[in-house]
């Protein structure tokens, strides 16, 4: 991400200063330039990021400016989110203004530059293994729209439940999630918590069974993921609270009778065994004495030994088809 983000910052750096967007930010020392050089606004749903950002001075907003003359878009794993991000940009930005567009080459560079060639003229550059395409914003081609329809909220074929392109297992439930779901008491009462909730598939069974549940409380980075997770769950709106939090670094909701838990162990690309650990240790620090944590993950995760420091009592409840449940009792 860093190589990307340096060759689109560079590449911002060079163009006369005016306003524009940066889509999908992400903390670069070549960013501050930027933000000198231009009239800038720096997007982003995920709140690790927005973090870094602010702690380096910059400010995220959530809302497209009145008047837009480019747009920087960083790359996106999913291919519907990235096109539907694309059209977004598009509607936005000044007729006659540009869209730069990073791609890293194995993440896909070559195919997404055949799909914008869609749009018009791309002129490219490559550097570090990453390609840049620039696109000048004339008219609205008709691409656009099923771009905008197949990256759009949406219910899911499989659950029926509302997602969209681009989250965790956005069309149909993750296999270690269901095993979590197979294993979980049906009497769980009281205030919990789906820690790193997606869009809310493990809350939306445990609210549709167990009466007892008296607060819900569903935490994630993703600010897209969330808003998703709002509607699934509108039906208990009294009973849930909504967290977008990074679950690694700030402080989580408290004295929690129980936690479940399917936690991420990639930052956007990269693979990071640590970033499970540590919600895991702040999970385990949110559970009242006595309160029940549940985690599923993949076998080899190393996550056994962070319960064994930081709860009563663990367990691993079973292993299967490459994931384990874990079990532990907060002291
Ligand atoms: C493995 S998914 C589980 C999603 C959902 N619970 C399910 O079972 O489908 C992990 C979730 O963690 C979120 N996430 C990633 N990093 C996070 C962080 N630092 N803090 C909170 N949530 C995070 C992701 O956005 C994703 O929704």
């Amino acid at each position: 991400m860093q190589a990307a983000a340096g060759l689109l910052y560079d590449y911002c750096l060079q163009q006369a200063p005016s306003r524009g967007v940066i889509l999908q930010a992400c903390m670069h020392p070549r960013l501050i330039d930027v933000q000198q050089r231009h009239d800038v606004h720096c997007m982003q749903d995920f709140r690790s990021d927005v973090l870094e950002l602010q702690q380096a001075g910059m400010v995220c907003v959530n809302e497209w400016p009145q008047q837009c003359d480019w747009c920087a878009l960083l790359p996106l794993k999913n291919r519907q989110q990235m096109l539907g991000t694309v059209a977004e940009a598009w509607a936005h930005v000044s007729e006659g203004g540009w869209l730069a567009i990073v791609a890293a080459n194995r993440g896909g560079a070559k195919s997404l530059h055949k799909q914008l060639a869609q749009l018009g003229a791309v002129h490219h550059l490559s550097r570090a293994k990453c390609r840049l395409m620039v696109l000048r914003r004339h008219g609205e081609p008709a691409i656009l729209q099923q771009w905008r329809d197949a990256a759009a909220p949406q219910r899911s074929e499989s659950h029926g439940l509302w997602t969209q392109p681009g989250l965790f297992s956005w069309e149909r439930m993750d296999a270690g999630s269901a095993l979590l779901l197979q294993l979980l008491p049906d009497d769980l009462c009281g205030e919990g918590m789906d820690l790193c909730c997606g869009y809310g598939v493990l809350a939306v069974s445990l609210l549709s069974r167990m009466a007892g549940i008296t607060r819900l409380h569903g935490l994630d980075a993703d600010r897209r993921a969330l808003l998703m997770a709002e509607r699934n769950l509108a039906a208990w709106q009294h009973r849930i609270r909504l967290h977008w939090l990074d679950a690694a670094r700030e402080a989580l909701p408290a004295n929690m009778d129980w936690i479940v838990c399917n936690p991420p162990f990639h930052r956007g690309l990269r693979r990071q065994t640590e970033l499970g650990q540590q919600i895991l240790v702040q999970a385990c620090r949110s559970l009242r004495r006595d309160g029940r944590l549940w985690v599923v993950a993949n076998r080899q995760l190393p996550y056994e030994q962070v319960l064994r420091e930081h709860c009563a009592h663990c367990d691993i409840l079973v292993q299967q088809h490459g994931f384990k449940v874990l079990y532990g009792v907060g002291r």
